[in-house]
């Protein structure tokens, strides 16, 4: 149970961010939903957890911009007293083969993926340390781990996340705060339902489950590394993806 902790999901508005908050709201969590495209999605979101008698919010923001970062942090620390639970969801693809890939698909990816969860940590890590307590979960990717052809921008960023997680995790561990990351696998959203059916016959065949997982599988992974069941994990990297990085 996460009774009594304020829990801050970017990204939340839809796919996997959506099935985390409601994940954690069903936990008990006070859950804030940052969205960054539809307010419409995130208040959608926010409605799902209040039907299973759960409390959230509808919070925006860009976080692959630092200093809207900080004043979301600074606004959401100033009404709710601290944040405990953390998770960088927030993700974008821009496929393509490194040959024609533009420096702006490049550096918006990385922006976005990689910057984004450097931003959120960067202007919450102080709270954190004055709380002696915390929970960060960044959302990786499979890709991170091993590379996927067409996805240089992606997989550098995640691989980044991968790297950012762990030194979080040093530089933290001594307080109180974990840091961990979920690597993903192909999991059914709207990030993948753009994909051609000959990628996703080609991709499931590569994974040893033989078929794309659900939002679900990444969420509840989601919430054992933010209970307390998990508090002496930091600096990993949970893979949830049946079986494709083994
Ligand atoms: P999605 O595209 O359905 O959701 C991503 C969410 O992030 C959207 O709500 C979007 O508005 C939000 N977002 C994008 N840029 C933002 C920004 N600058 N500030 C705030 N919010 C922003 O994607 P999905 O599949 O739910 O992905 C969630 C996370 O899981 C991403 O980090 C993604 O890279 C990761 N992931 C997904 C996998 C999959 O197979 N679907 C596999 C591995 C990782």
């Amino acid at each position: 149970m996460l009774e009594g902790k304020i829990a801050l999901v970017t990204g939340a508005s839809r796919g996997i961010g959506r099935e985390i908050a409601l994940s954690l709201a069903g936990r008990r969590a006070f859950v804030i939903v940052n969205y960054n495209g539809s307010r419409e999605r995130a208040e959608e979101t926010v409605h799902e957890i209040e039907k299973i008698g759960g409390k959230a919010v509808a919070f925006p923001c860009d976080v692959s911009d630092f200093a809207a970062t900080e004043q979301m942090m600074k606004e959401l620390v100033k009404t709710y007293g601290k944040i405990d639970i953390l998770v960088n969801n927030a993700g974008i693809t821009r496929d393509g083969l490194i040959m024609r890939m533009s420096e702006e698909d490049f550096d918006r990816v990385i922006a976005t993926n990689l910057k984004g969860a450097f931003n959120t940590i960067r202007h919450l890590s102080r709270q954190m340390l004055k709380q002696k307590s915390g929970r960060i979960i960044n959302i990786a990717s499979v890709s991170g781990v091993l590379g996927n052809a067409g996805q240089a921008n992606y997989a550098a960023s995640k691989a980044g996340v991968i790297g950012l997680t762990k030194t979080m995790a040093r530089e933290l561990a001594g307080r109180g705060i974990t840091v961990n990351a979920v690597a993903p696998g192909f999991i059914d959203t709207d990030m993948t339902k753009v994909l051609p059916e000959a990628v996703k016959t080609a991709v499931t065949e590569e994974i040893p489950m033989k078929r794309f997982g659900e939002t679900k599988d990444v969420a509840e992974a989601v919430v054992f590394l933010a209970s307390d069941a998990a508090s002496y994990i930091t600096g990993q990297v949970l893979c949830v993806d049946g079986g494709m990085a083994m």
